[in-house]
């Protein structure tokens, strides 16, 4: 196993009564991409936020790059680069001016300044959009300047919250590439997503539900430990079917996809019986060979455990 660059163990963040964060533990390992992934309010901007040195935390420690993350900062910090949730971009100045401005902040000055500037825009494929005011960019234009913004002093970790949030497919295609590149060059990335063909992506996903750590490890088994099958059912009378595979004690989920219905049954089932019985019932189907669960079945499955526990 590769070393970790980062080591999170029992991080937690209060506000007030609130426990946004509750014994994270986790280790990011290097020239991974990991994922972050949660619902609205999981604590995922307020994890980076702690260990990004804006928000100090209750209680917990980090470990990045061999050094304490929260006592010695100083040391570390110029090895991290953060891209927050709202982009922290100069709107009124030029994709230029903004990043020779964060250059400057990062101790970059002179023709290294210049040189870096102008490979991390045309890495980021956003040189052509250099002296346009960051006001006027796209989403996906955007989004690409305030990576290069954030890598421009070459960091070991990289911590991106939401970044293709807003953003088109191909453009995210493209951003995602875009991090292929600097993981190529070194750098270990911590990424949070709301979408799952983005977290299938990842090397390693931690999926966290009300500031707790749900599930964590490779998407691919992830998804092998869900424990169920899914089977689809194609039929005209689709939202009949729906309700009354609903009906049925075995049914774990039964979700609409087209003139689909898409039945999640527990993963020991063998699925002949309860297909019969709705066939009796009156209904006519084909049933589609069952295919691998996806990363959206697994979220929708630890959302629903965690409100029936
Ligand atoms: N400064 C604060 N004061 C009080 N509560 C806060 C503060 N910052 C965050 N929270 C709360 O902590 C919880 C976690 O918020 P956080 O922004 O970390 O969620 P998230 O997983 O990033 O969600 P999203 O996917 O919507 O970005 C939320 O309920 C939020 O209201
Ligand atoms: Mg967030």
């Amino acid at each position: 196993m590769a070393e970790p660059v980062l080591e999170v163990r029992g991080l937690t963040r209060r506000f007030g009564d609130f426990t946004a964060v509750s014994e994270l533990s986790f280790e990011v390992e290097k020239g991974e991409i990991f994922g972050f992934l949660g619902p609205n309010g999981a604590g995922k901007s307020t994890t980076i936020r702690m260990l990004c040195g804006v928000l100090a935390p209750s209680s917990g420690e980090a470990r990045a790059l061999g050094r304490n993350l929260f006592t010695e900062a100083d040391q570390v910090r110029a090895r991290v680069g953060y891209m927050s949730q709202k982009s922290s971009l100069l709107t009124d100045l030029t994709v230029a001016e903004n990043l020779r401005f964060f250059g400057g902040l990062y101790g970059l000055e002179g023709p290294r300044l210049t040189s870096e500037v102008e490979f991390r825009l045309r890495e980021m494929q956003v040189w052509e959009h250099r002296d346009q005011l960051v006001a006027s960019l796209s989403t996906g234009e955007r989004q690409r300047v305030a990576l290069a913004s954030a890598t421009l002093h070459r960091p070991d970790i990289l911590f991106l919250d939401e970044p293709t949030s807003g953003v088109d497919p191909l453009r995210r295609r493209l951003f995602w590439e875009a991090m292929d590149e600097l993981v190529a060059e070194g750098m270990s990335i911590l990424v949070t997503t709301h979408n799952l063909g983005e977290a299938d992506q990842c090397d390693r996903l931690a999926f966290i539900l009300g500031g707790k750590l749900m599930a964590y490890g490779r998407p691919r088994k992830l998804k092998e430990t869900l424990g169920r099958q899914v089977v689809e059912l194609r039929t005209e009378r689709f939202r009949e079917l729906q309700l009354a595979a609903r009906a049925q004690p075995e049914v774990l989920a039964a979700e609409l996809m087209g003139r689909s219905v898409r039945l999640s049954l527990p993963g020991d089932l063998e699925p002949a019986t309860l297909l019969t019985r709705l066939r009796d019932a009156g209904f006519r189907f084909e049933a589609l060979p069952s295919e691998a669960p996806s990363l959206e079945d697994l979220f929708v499955d630890l959302v629903h455990r965690s409100r029936v526990a």
